[in-house]
C-alpha cells in the first residue's frame, strides 16, 4: 500500500493528494466498520461481458463471494467452455478447502455455480448491474463501440469498468457520457490464484467510484493497489517489456525458449518462465498489447513488433487456450 501510494504521490498535485488520502481514510474507517456491509448496499449484482479466460475467472471469485453474476459472451460456444472451465476450477478449489469431505466440496461447488448466470444478450445481462465489468478482446475499436452500448443499457448509477491490459481508461471511455462512474479493475490470471486487484482510476472517475470498486475488491478477497490511468497499470508496465525482451531474445539466437525459461525460474524464482507465462496469458492478447503499445510508442524498442510472436498467432497458436503457443499441451 505505501508503495502505490508513493507512486501515486509523485505525479499528483496537493490538492489530488489530499483528496486521495481523505478517500484512503474513509476506505479505512468503512474497513472497521465492516466493508461486506458497505458492499452489499452498493454492488450486489455484477455483469461480466467476456467469457474467457478471465471473465470466467472474475465471475468465479465474484461468486464465490456470494455476488450475483451474469456472465455475457457473444455466442453459445464460449459460455458453455467456462461454464465448464469455472466447474473445474471450483473443484480445485474445493478439494483445497474441504480435503476429506465430498459431500462439503460438492455443495460448495453446486452453491457457488447458482449465483451465476450466462446469457448472450448484452442488453438484458446488464439491466440490473449495479458493477460492470468488461473483459473482452483487447483492441480499442471493439471496447469503444461495447462501451458505447452498454451505457445507453445500464442503470443509471451503475459502474462501468474494464479489465483491460494495456489500454487507457480514457482512449477506450472517449465517448462516454457519464465519466465520473467508469473505472478499471486489473485482474490476474488466473484469477481464483493471484491474489492482486489493480483499481484504476482515470482524470474523471469520482471518489465514490474509486472507494465502490476498492470495497468490490476487498469483498472478493484480493489485496487492492491504486493505479493512474497509464498504459500497463504497474504490473504489465514491468512484466509485459521483460515478456517481450525473451522473445527477442531468442528471435537473435542468444538463447533457447527452454533455456529462457529455466534459467527464469531456477535463476530469479519466478513460477512460469516467460514462454510458458506468454502461453498463459495468450499469444493473440500478448500480440494485441504489443500491437497497440508500439503504434502509441513507435520509437520505443520496448514495444517492438516480434516475428516470432505474429508467426504463432498467425498460425493460430494462442497458447494453453487453443493447445499450443510456444508449448503444446495436452488436456
Ligand atoms: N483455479 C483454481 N485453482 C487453481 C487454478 C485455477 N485456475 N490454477 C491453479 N490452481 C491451484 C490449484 O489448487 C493447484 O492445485 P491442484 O492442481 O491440486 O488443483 C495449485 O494452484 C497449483 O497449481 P499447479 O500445480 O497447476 O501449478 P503451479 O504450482 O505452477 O501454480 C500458477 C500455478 C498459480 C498459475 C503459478 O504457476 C503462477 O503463479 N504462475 C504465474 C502466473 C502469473 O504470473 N500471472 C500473471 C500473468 S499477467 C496478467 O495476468 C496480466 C495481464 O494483463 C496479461
Ligand atoms: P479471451 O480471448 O480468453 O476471452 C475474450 C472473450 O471475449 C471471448 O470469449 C470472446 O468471445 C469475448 N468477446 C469478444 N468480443 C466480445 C463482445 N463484443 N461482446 C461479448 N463478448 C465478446 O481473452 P482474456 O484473456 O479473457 O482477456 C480479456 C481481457 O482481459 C483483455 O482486455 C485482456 O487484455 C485482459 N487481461 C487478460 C489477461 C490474461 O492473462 N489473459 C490478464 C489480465 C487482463
Amino acid at each position: 500500500m505505501h508503495v502505490s501510494l508513493t507512486l501515486i504521490c509523485r505525479s499528483l498535485s496537493t490538492s489530488d493528494l489530499f483528496s486521495l488520502m481523505l478517500s484512503r481514510s474513509a476506505l479505512q474507517s468503512n474497513r472497521l466498520l465492516s466493508t461486506s456491509k458497505v458492499l452489499q448496499k452498493q454492488v450486489q449484482n455484477v455483469t461480466i461481458i467476456g467469457a474467457g479466460l478471465m471473465g470466467s475467472g472474475i465471475a468465479q471469485v465474484s461468486a464465490q463471494s456470494k455476488l450475483n453474476v451474469v456472465l455475457v459472451d457473444q455466442n453459445d460456444a464460449a459460455l458453455q467452455k467456462a461454464t465448464k472451465g469455472i466447474h473445474s476450477s471450483l473443484a480445485r478449489v474445493a478439494k483445497k478447502k474441504f480435503a476429506e469431505d465430498a459431500a462439503a466440496q460438492n455443495k460448495f461447488v453446486e452453491g457457488t455455480t447458482k449465483y451465476i448466470k450466462t446469457t448472450t444478450n448484452i442488453n438484458e445481462g446488464v439491466k440490473d448491474a449495479d458493477l460492470v465489468i468488461e473483459a473482452i478482446v483487447e483492441n480499442i475499436d471493439v471496447k469503444r463501440k461495447l462501451f458505447a452500448e452498454l451505457e445507453k443499457n445500464v442503470k443509471s448509477d451503475a459502474i462501468l469498468t474494464t479489465n483491460t491490459s494495456s489500454l487507457k481508461l480514457s482512449d477506450i471511455g472517449l465517448n462516454l457520457k457519464n465519466k465520473q462512474n467508469f473505472g478499471g479493475l486489473h485482474f490476474f490470471n488466473p484469477v481464483p490464484m493471484m491474489k492482486l486487484l489493480e483499481v484504476v482510476r482515470h482524470a474523471e472517475t469520482s471518489d465514490d467510484t474509486f472507494k465502490t470498486l476498492n470495497d468490490y475488491g476487498k469483498a472478493i478477497g484480493k489485496t487492492t493497489v491504486a493505479c493512474k490511468d497509464t498504459p500497463g497499470f504497474i504490473v504489465n508496465r514491468l512484466l509485459v517489456p521483460y515478456m517481450f525482451e525473451a522473445l527477442r531474445m531468442v528471435e537473435r539466437g542468444d538463447a533457447t525458449m527452454e533455456d529462457v525459461d529455466i534459467a527464469m525460474k531456477l535463476g530469479a524464482g519466478y513460477p512460469m518462465g516467460p514462454f510458458e507465462l506468454t502461453d498463459y496469458v495468450g499469444l493473440d492478447t500478448s500480440k494485441f498489447i504489443m500491437d497497440g503499445w508500439h503504434k502509441a510508442y513507435p520509437n520505443e524498442p520496448l514495444f517492438k513488433p516480434s516475428d516470432l510472436l505474429s508467426k504463432k498467432v498467425a498460425e493460430g497458436k494462442l497458447g494453453r487456450k487453443s493447445g499450443e503457443g510456444f508449448y503444446k499441451y495436452t488436456k
